[in-house]
């Protein structure tokens, strides 16, 4: 069976696929440095898949522990989860945001490509799209970043792009995610941002087990249906299964591609508020605030060329996202260190 190299491994949506591999029959070997995530997902791991995680802690900054941990491992095909993803952030520390996502690229892509491990898998972002023209978005809509982070999702694309292009021995299969939200059905794993959440899924979990007082709805005169954003939620377990899919599709078929991990359905701010009390059985509190800088009105995706391409599609309900969400956040009320 084919071994898969996870980089973020213990990150929110790395954690979920190291287990989707697992369940497919794939072995993993996962990287990470924990700056944003807790070895508790290592025990977690362990104990809902019934075997031991195997685990590099390494920067995939660091060339030397890359090279060495790739001499310990035989592997297939690589996942490069590993980067820095907070948007407002990015705008503060433009420079940290291009030496960590880019810097990390090139050092994961260096050692991969001197063994020939040239099958890699990176985690893109609808954020490539920017301000969209016209909704659905397809991967041939118009891409145009608007943040350094985002700037760092199209600029790896573009890279790795290059290096297809300049190596027969290198395929990529680039998934730009829309919104991942949710947790494993077992509320074991989940998404445990440090610090204040940026993203709305988290604060509304927040709010509902009572860590936060009132949610901050960013916006009410949208040109949607009910003026709030309105985003392509997608359960990060229908997310996780997109990865292994499309690993599977590197080792079965030659050629690189590009594709949208959405549902194809648009839920408002307020729709998910909605969807969480009902799944929470909790009140969630808010205040309408001015529009926050940098946001569009609306984004889902055109799900089609995934399905087509990989034989997959999204499957669970902005329900069941909730349900899953709120199961992992009462169950943990602080996340992993509790
Ligand atoms: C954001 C990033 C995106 C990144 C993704 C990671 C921006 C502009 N985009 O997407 O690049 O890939 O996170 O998951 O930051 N909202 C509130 N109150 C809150 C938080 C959010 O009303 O406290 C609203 C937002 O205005 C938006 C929707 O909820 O309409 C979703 O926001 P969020 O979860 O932050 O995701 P995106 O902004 O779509």
């Amino acid at each position: 069976m084919a071994t898969v190299l996870l980089t973020g491994a213990t990150g929110y949506i790395a954690s979920h696929t190291w287990l989707a591999l697992w369940a497919a029959g794939f072995d993993v070997v996962g990287v990470d440095d924990f700056r944003n995530s807790s070895p508790q997902v290592l025990e977690r791991l362990a104990e809902l898949g019934g075997r031991t995680p195997v685990f590099e802690r390494a920067d995939v900054g660091d060339a030397a522990a890359v090279n060495a941990l790739l001499d310990r491992h035989r592997i297939d095909a690589t996942v490069h989860f590993a980067a820095l993803k907070a948007v407002g952030e990015s705008a503060e520390v433009p420079l940290a945001y291009y030496r960590n996502n880019l810097g990390g690229l090139f050092t994961v892509c260096e050692a991969l490509r001197a063994r020939r491990i040239g099958r890699f898998v990176f985690s893109s972002s609808a954020t490539v799209y920017g301000e969209p023209e016209r909704l659905p978005l397809v991967e041939t809509s118009r891409v145009g970043a608007t943040s350094p982070y985002g700037r760092t999702k199209l600029m790896g694309e573009q890279i790795l792009g290059d290096l297809a292009t300049a190596d027969a021995g290198w395929q990529n299969a680039i998934l730009r995610y829309f919104n991942p939200v949710g947790a494993h059905a077992s509320g074991r794993i989940g998404e445990d941002p440090r610090g204040t959440p940026n993203n709305l899924m988290p604060y509304v979990s927040q709010v509902a087990v009572g860590r936060r007082a009132s949610l901050s709805v960013w916006g009410n005169d949208y040109d949607t249906p009910d003026g709030t954003g309105v985003r392509d939620y997608i359960h990060v377990c229908d997310l996780a299964e997109g990865h292994v899919a499309a690993v599977q599709r590197l080792l079965d078929a030659p050629g690189s591609f590009t594709v949208n991990l959405g549902t194809g359905r648009g839920h408002s701010v307020l729709d998910v508020v909605a969807a969480f009390a009902a799944a929470s059985g909790r009140a969630i509190p808010y205040e309408i605030r001015p529009r926050r800088p940098g946001d569009v009105a609306a984004c889902w995706a055109d799900p089609g060329l995934a399905e087509q391409l990989l034989g997959w599609r999204a499957t669970r309900d902005l329900a069941s996202m909730c349900a899953d969400a709120w199961r992992w956040q009462s169950h943990n009320p602080n996340g992993y260190d509790t």
